[in-house]
């Protein structure tokens, strides 16, 4: 894990107008406001101009105008001051290394150097480093083969977006191979190797599959768990069925959290030497279903290899966290008929407590999911739980290419995606002052009155 030092220069921060000004605490931006007025107003669009213009080579600290804005980021400290995006040195880095390869073919080597490096040369990614967090997700290079299929792709991705606004996590979509062997379920590891070399200053790469969705969009990620033993990799799944039921299902390997480090690259080297790239390829898939007698297709697979390599190597259990607390992701066909009574407990509770009910802004909402937490506790977690699934994945339903499993009525999975992506939507809307009365009606919505929902049947 990398925990970078808190750069002790403040100017280092190197607060370029743009950045600062935006992100002020109310108060110190109206004083500063009315202080300094419309000429600074002007210096800040000609400053911001010239950032855009001017090489960052050095930092303009001698001149007067950046004495005025350094004064004014004193005068107003900030605990997690904004990011500088304006802000590269020539310093050298990983990134000016030629034999450095964003392949996943290629293995990297002192990635947590290279990473803690970085990072120590953009001092304003320091702050709040260990809990960042870059969701990665993605689909084909084609239009679907379902004539639905873009549009269901379209919405989930949307839920994912009002996600990660709503947590502060940044967000990659990724349409396109990798790696050309790399393709369906393998085609997550190229690109998550990729994530990791692009976002230095992320802690964490959050894997969701594109038929995965939120629908608890307050719900955080309890990263600290996952720091308390320097968990690495975090999974939905459970030891006994790995280890006693050998079972191909005993973790989902559609959604997972993975820590950016040296450990992780290593690790995904290795994952990835079971899949198509591989010469070895054709032999796994074997060697998969001679264990996990349940897996039924004969090719090696993602989720068969991890939980292979688990079952071989339980020492991994020290850096693999198998998440079963919560649904980091759950069967849809379990959770989608509970939503209903979901929703109605989550409407009682708005009506017993008004600081639920209070309208808010949208980025201020995880201090409402904070305030809900103490009516949930009967709640429960995972299956039987009424508490809201807080990933909902439509494994089996195959929203793009439309070949459902047929264990399943293609309408049960098409009507089960609406109502989850209505459910999530519900959540969202609620901060614009709208609501889908009902969720397999995508179309309508209602506007909330003040105090939604104290008065009315609802
Ligand atoms: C919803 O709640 C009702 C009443 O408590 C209960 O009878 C029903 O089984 C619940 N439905 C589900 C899917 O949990």
């Amino acid at each position: 894990m990398i925990t970078p030092e808190v750069p002790q220069n403040k100017s280092q921060y190197s607060p370029m107008a743009k950045s600062s000004v935006r992100n002020k605490p109310f108060s110190c931006f109206s004083d500063g406001f009315l202080y300094l007025g419309g000429a600074l107003l002007a210096f800040l669009l000609v400053w911001s101009l010239w950032s855009y213009t001017v090489p960052h080579t050095f930092e303009p600290r001698g001149s007067t105008k950046s004495a005025t804005n350094d004064a004014r980021t004193q005068q107003c400290v900030q605990e997690n001051p904004a990011v500088n995006l304006g802000y590269d040195p020539p310093d050298q880095t990983f990134y000016d290394d030629q034999e450095l390869s964003y392949s996943i073919e290629r293995p990297m080597k002192n990635w947590d150097e290279k990473r803690k490096e970085w990072l120590k040369r953009h001092p304003s990614f320091a702050p709040g480093a260990r809990d960042r967090v870059v969701l990665v997700t993605g689909s084909q290079s084609k239009p679907c083969k379902n004539p639905i299929g873009d549009h269901l792709l379209l919405r989930f991705f949307k839920n994912k977006v009002d996600y990660c606004r709503i947590h502060g996590y940044d967000i990659f979509y990724n349409n396109v191979l990798l790696h050309p062997k790399m393709s369906s379920y393998w085609a997550k590891l190229p690109v998550v190797k990729a994530a990791m070399l692009a976002h230095p200053e992320a802690e964490w790469i959050w894997w969701v599959d594109s038929d995965a969705m939120f629908t608890d969009m307050e719900y955080k990620l309890p990263l600290r768990r996952y720091d308390y033993r320097n968990h690495n990799l975090v999974v939905h799944g459970w030891e006994k069925l790995i280890y006693k039921e050998k079972s191909w299902t005993a973790l989902n390997a559609g959604v997972f959290l993975i820590r950016n480090c040296q450990w992780s690259m290593d690790f995904m080297e290795k994952w990835s030497s079971m899949g198509p790239m591989s010469s070895e390829y054709k032999k796994w898939g074997p060697i998969q279903r001679s264990v996990f007698k349940d897996k039924l297709f004969p090719e090696s697979d993602d989720q068969s290899g991890l939980i292979y390599m688990l079952y071989q190597d339980k020492g991994l259990m020290d850096k693999i966290y198998l998440e079963g607390e919560y649904y980091f992701e759950g069967y849809w066909a379990d959770i989608v008929p509970t939503y209903d009574n979901i929703t109605e407990k989550y409407t009682e509770l708005e009506k017993e407590d008004g600081k639920l009910r209070r309208r808010h802004a949208e980025k201020v909402s995880e201090q409402y999911g904070v305030f809900r937490e103490p009516h949930l506790k009967e709640a429960g977690n995972g299956k039987g739980s009424w508490r809201r699934p807080f990933i909902t994945h439509f494994t089996g339903c195959q929203p793009c290419s439309g070949d459902h499993n047929q264990i399943y009525h293609g309408e049960t999975c098409w009507n089960g995606m609406v109502k989850a992506l209505n459910f999530a939507d519900n959540q969202v809307l609620r901060k614009y002052g709208f609501v889908h009365p009902d969720l397999l009606d995508s179309g309508t919505v209602t506007e909330t009155p003040f105090d939604y929902p104290d008065d009315g049947p609802w």
